[in-house]
């Protein structure tokens, strides 16, 4: 196994020029796959709202279920970088509970770092999670909490005064201590010149290929909705055509009759005739004495 990800191989993959990998994983086996498949940072992001929960916002996940899936994702993580983001209403109210949810996410979740959105209002709350040691990665542009703010998901710093806005704010979370920053659905050229105004790395979604990394939502990329289909994700496969297409498979052939054949059905060590009759006593099963059939663990936890 490579070195450990931590916040500071992310600051040098920036001074050497080396893209940043990042993605969402909101359970074990995804980050598993997603961590073998080359991940640098997996990101529990509350877009689990949306793409888990169903709901049409970030904004009904709570800090129970942020910590619930985070230490999912870090069972199945090794290697890559596991940062979680702070849900709507659990950094915003004050900074000593902003603080307090930090650590939960690190302490309950196993989070190597948490993320949060908002610019320069937020400085003093990074300053004082980073204060408590818990690195802390910023999130700027479209800020899905902000959602009723922004007026729906709109690309975020076109104008003038909104992009000088977006730099100022970029760089105030540096200077509060962020080590890395989302830009979110900003144009490139914006997230160019942040990009090259920061120090930290820069890790955007919809805001062109200079940022310092990238991150995509996993089902977004794996193709899992095809009614979703925004400009800036590009999709790597049809997850979506290949579950239905072996879930139609399975189910067919249980209609048939067809599955489980042989092969995946289990046999009595003798050939023991039960004829039904009068319910005997209840006997506790023991151990046989062969051992038994040995079938290892019955779901496919990520090894
Ligand atoms: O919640 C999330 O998944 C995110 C990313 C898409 C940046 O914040």
């Amino acid at each position: 196994m490579k070195d450990k990800v931590t916040i500071h191989t992310l600051k040098r993959f920036k001074q050497i020029g080396q893209k940043i990998c990042m993605v969402t994983a909101y359970d074990a086996t995804f980050a598993h796959i997603l961590e073998e498949a080359g991940a640098d940072v997996l990101l529990v992001g509350d877009s689990l709202g949306m793409v888990i929960q169903g709901h049409d916002s970030t904004l009904p996940v709570t800090m129970d279920q942020m910590v619930y899936h985070t230490a999912a994702v870090a069972r199945g993580a090794r290697r890559a970088h596991v940062v979680a983001d702070l849900p709507f209403m659990s950094y915003q109210v004050s900074t000593q509970e902003a603080v307090r949810n930090a650590g939960r996410l690190v302490a309950e979740g196993g989070a190597g770092s948490i993320k949060l959105e908002g610019g320069a209002e937020f400085a003093d709350t990074v300053r004082a999670i980073v204060r408590a040691s818990i690195p802390v990665m910023g999130h700027l542009g479209l800020t899905p909490q902000s959602v009723h703010k922004m007026g729906g998901y709109v690309v975020q710093g076109r104008g003038e005064d909104q992009a000088r806005q977006i730099l100022d704010d970029a760089l105030a979370l540096e200077q509060a201590g962020a080590y890395a920053l989302v830009l979110e659905g900003v144009p490139m050229d914006l997230a160019r010149t942040v990009t090259q105004s920061l120090s930290i790395p820069t890790i955007g979604i919809g805001a062109g290929v200079e940022c310092d990394g990238q991150v995509l939502v996993c089902y977004d990329l794996l193709g899992m909705n095809p009614d979703f289909k925004p400009k800036f994700v590009k999709r790597y496969a049809n997850l979506h055509g290949s579950i239905t297409e072996a879930a139609g498979a399975y189910f067919a052939e249980v209609r048939k009759g067809s599955f489980p054949d042989e092969e995946h059905s289990f046999k009595a060590n003798k050939n023991i005739r039960l004829a039904a009759s009068a319910p005997a006593a209840r006997v506790e099963p023991a151990a046989p004495a062969d051992g038994g059939e040995k079938m290892g663990p019955v779901y496919g936890r990520p090894a």
